[in-house]
């Protein structure tokens, strides 16, 4: 198993330390077209793998032959929000960025399965899709997962219990319009809407949403790393281990749920070929009408790239 990651800043290095930590792969280059940060933290990292009882073989480079022949690429490259920017904001900026590196993917890695990261993320994916040409099963964004934990994180904090027996899903789009399911919410397998009142529901899903800003507000120059590395690394996790778990992430939908020919947050069974199913779930009216707004939102992103 070799897996690149393109792009070194926060999101990639911190996803690249989960992953040599975890012993997620027997080599794992870092790439960026800053080939010296590059270099620099893959250094760190493959002196940190010692403490971390792991031989995950680290190399930073500025080079793409180096990812020849990778089975996974994570591509995290890309312009950040900084304060006062929407993701949407990165559209014009990130496509050049995406634009620069997919024909080298397809040059040296035509096997390997993608996850992209780069925002406004399911715009990015679409365009990652369209110009590798590979199977949209093994193109997936990573954002409706990070939603999800955040979510969950929220969720537990307001009623002080373990995460780790809040269920819920996050669908639509990395954005405004995300979509939290509260139908499918439970806290040990109680219904969230027998234990919260609407209005502290709505407080947690609109915290969700501006999860990403909130930090920004912050870090001012950045944004949040240590969360999305987190969702990226369960994702690469179903894939390496063949877990076929079902997690929320951005996959091309040509039907599901009503939608055709775009990038949408769903559920998706990952297995080793990447998406081996798209999971449709009941959705009230509600929820039905509120992905359709995020599907809009979506489609204008691609019409304009
Ligand atoms: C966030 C950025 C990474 O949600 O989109 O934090």
């Amino acid at each position: 198993m070799k897996i690149s990651i393109i792009g070194a800043g926060f999101v990639g290095a911190t996803t690249a330390y989960r992953l040599v930590e975890r012993k997620m792969c027997h080599e794992l280059i870092l790439l960026d077209k800053d080939a010296d940060m590059a270099k620099g933290k893959a250094l760190d990292l493959m002196q940190a793998a010692p403490s971390l009882q792991s031989d995950v073989m680290i190399c930073g480079t500025g080079d793409y032959q180096m990812i020849e022949n990778s089975d996974i690429i994570i591509i995290s490259a890309g312009f950040p929000r900084v304060e006062g920017m929407s993701r949407d904001d990165l559209l014009y900026k990130n496509a050049e960025v995406v634009k620069a590196i997919v024909p080298n993917i397809v040059k040296y890695a035509p096997k390997s399965i993608l996850i992209c990261v780069t925002n406004p993320l399911d715009a990015m994916t679409y365009l990652v899709h369209k110009l590798s040409g590979f199977d949209s099963k093994k193109v997936i964004g990573m954002a409706g997962l990070l939603d999800t934990e955040r979510f969950r994180a929220f969720i537990a904090e307001k009623l002080q219990v373990s995460a780790s027996q809040v269920q819920t899903i996050v669908l639509g789009t990395h954005g405004a319009p995300m979509v939290p399911i509260i139908n499918h919410t439970f806290v040990a397998g109680r219904p969230l809407v027998e234990i919260l009142p609407p209005k502290d529901i709505d407080d947690l899903v609109q915290r969700t949403i501006n999860a990403g800003a909130e930090i920004i507000s912050y870090l001012k120059t950045g944004s949040a790393y240590f969360a999305p590395a987190g969702a990226i690394f369960e994702m690469t996790q179903a894939i390496v281990r063949n877990q076929r778990k079902i997690l929320p992430a951005s996959g091309y939908l040509c039907g599901q749920y009503g939608f055709n020919d775009i990038y949408l947050g769903v559920p998706l069974k990952l297995n080793k070929d990447g998406i081996s199913e798209i999971i449709e779930i009941n959705l009230t009216k509600d929820e039905q009408l509120r992905l359709e707004k995020a599907a809009e939102h979506v489609k204008k992103m691609i019409a304009i790239l």
